[in-house]
């Protein structure tokens, strides 16, 4: 590499930027979703031993890998997995890692974008005054283009054409000029209007609801720290609550590498990294779970508010929680004012996460193809522009479903598992060298402390060398035979949605294709300039 690496302003904006990647609309919006579609209280406790024994060894692997590849000129994870593995497929392996954050960007800009649309129709008062069933067409003809019954055709493409230039501004402005500014100024606005929201939410009163029932705020907290442990036996649950701490962590994508990258040696990967995963679960499980969660009990009761989640993975944040502002005490400057925080919170914890990951694809062809940062930026900004019009035209056939599900749920998963591999067993001891583990010169951990202001607790030598791997297998294992092939198959699945969603597959499919080829490009252009390989 010719030129220097661009790198993190300061230790703050670092850490607010790594946890606006993390802090997103997973938080506020999954998070709620998956809790309550799989018990409530019996979903937490997979998703505490997943956050222990998975998130938080990932969050350091991730670190350790990105800032390894950083120091050797790679900013994405085909030249990551290059530096830990010197073998051929090891770049083809990587490609996962720009695939997926391209994948889940272009489809997460697009949600994205509706917060936008819902910050907007909180100013005017479009939602005001709706009743359950006219809140949900509301939704409705907004996400099906054939429906005008709201909405006229170009609403969706011009709040997502809005989303896309805002993300990639700050993408072009680079990385302490435009990432870190944006996390300086998002953050504290996103925490500040979930706090509000928190207080008000918690403050409710009972009342009478569902024809007789008295709920209130506490009932439904109380539905998300009660297990029913005999729902514990169910797979389902266990899958689910993987899931949402890998969404939720970032691990798995590629993104928090990319940011890694622009660490300096010396850099500490430890505390930060552990205080990444605290912001972040603090943000989901304090902030996010005593947001829609009760608000929705509140004015539905917890049968309620089951249903409405397993309804529809939106409905819960864009029909629910607007029904909930309309009928807060205190009239129209309350209910607007509440759906201006609600929706602009989203809107901020999205854009933090969806411009890391642009990150990964940008730094690729600035490392690789020598573009600028405008020319990188201009190029995956087309790419998203163009994939995501897709989105918008094929919502209702299940086209998003299909990216979400491959690139932003069972994806992680793989990436996961090979980065661990190549991080702790190839750079580290193999597994059956277990005196290498302990001693002195292990260096998957000496990498993880270069620079460390904090000494992790030694147990977790044991766990990331172990039970990780082991984790991560039983859970890929267990997946791909639960899940991922009867999703495959299209099991369960309208037939009338099979056509869209086979061709949603197949552009995954080319986009795919297209990063490996253009990997290989790099790659032959590399040995042409006469690097090391
Ligand atoms: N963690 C983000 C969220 O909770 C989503 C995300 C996933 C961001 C992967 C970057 C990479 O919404």
């Amino acid at each position: 590499m010719t030129q220097e690496r661009a790198r993190w302003g300061s230790r703050v904006g670092l850490i607010l930027a790594m946890a606006g990647n993390a802090v997103g609309l997973g938080n506020f919006l999954r998070f709620p979703v998956q809790a309550t579609q799989n018990g409530g209280g019996t979903f937490m406790i997979p998703y505490f031993i997943a956050f222990l024994l998975l998130g938080i060894p990932l969050m350091w692997i991730e670190w350790g890998v990105g800032r390894h590849g950083g120091l050797r000129g790679h900013g994405s994870v085909p030249g990551m997995f290059q530096t830990l593995w010197k073998h051929p497929v090891a770049k083809y392996m990587g490609v996962a890692g720009l695939f997926m954050p391209m994948v889940v960007l272009i489809y997460y800009c697009y949600i994205e974008s509706w917060t936008l649309a819902w910050t907007w129709f909180s100013i005017t008062g479009a939602t005001r005054g709706l009743d359950e069933p006219t809140m949900r067409a509301f939704l409705h003809s907004y996400q099906d283009l054939g429906n005008h019954s709201v909405h006229g055709f170009w609403t969706p493409f011009i709040f997502y054409f809005i989303t896309i230039t805002v993300n990639f501004a700050v993408v072009m402005k680079g990385l302490s000029g435009g990432i870190e500014k944006l996390a300086k100024i998002g953050m504290p606005i996103l925490f500040f209007f979930a706090a509000v929201l928190v207080v008000r939410v918690l403050t409710l009163h009972p009342q009478t609801v569902n024809g007789g029932e008295i709920s209130g705020p506490l009932n439904g907290l109380n539905f998300m720290y009660t297990p029913d442990w005999a729902k514990l036996a169910d797979a389902k649950v266990w899958l689910a609550a993987a899931g949402q701490i890998f969404f939720t962590l970032s691990v798995g994508m590629g993104s928090l590498q990319a940011y890694a990258s622009y660490l300096r040696k010396d850099d500490d990967l430890t505390l930060s990294g552990i205080a990444t995963a605290a912001t972040n679960e603090t943000a989901e499980v304090v902030l996010g779970g005593s947001l829609a969660i009760p608000a929705v009990v509140a004015f539905f009761g917890v049968t309620g508010a089951v249903a409405i989640a397993k309804g529809g993975a939106y409905d819960l944040g864009f029909v629910a929680m607007p029904l909930v502002f309309n009928k807060l005490p205190g009239g129209t400057i309350i209910t607007a004012a509440a759906g201006i925080m609600w929706f602009g919170l989203l809107f901020f914890a999205g854009i933090t996460s969806s411009v890391s990951m642009a990150t990964p694809t940008t730094s690729f062809l600035e490392e690789n193809f020598g573009f600028t940062r405008k020319k990188a930026g201009f190029t995956v900004a087309s790419v998203a522009v163009a994939l995501g019009l897709l989105h918008i035209l094929f919502y209702t056939g299940g086209f998003l479903s299909e990216w979400d599900y491959w690139a932003g749920t069972f994806g992680l998963v793989v990436l996961a598992m090979m980065e661990t591999v190549l991080f702790v067993w190839v750079l580290g001891p193999s597994p059956w060298q277990w005196r290498k583990v302990w001693s002195a010169d292990n260096k998957m951990w000496n990498e993880l402390h270069d620079g460390a202001a904090w000494r992790i607790p030694g147990f977790y030598r044991f766990v990331m060398t172990y039970i990780t791997p082991l984790f991560l297998l039983t859970l890929m294992t267990w997946w791909t035979y639960k899940e991922a092939y009867p999703t495959l198959m299209m099991d369960g699945i309208d037939p009338a949605e099979h056509a869209t969603r086979w061709w949603s597959r197949g552009v995954m499919l080319v986009l795919l294709a297209g990063l490996m080829l253009l990997t290989r490009i790099a790659w032959s252009r590399r040995r042409a300039r006469g690097e090391d390989l």
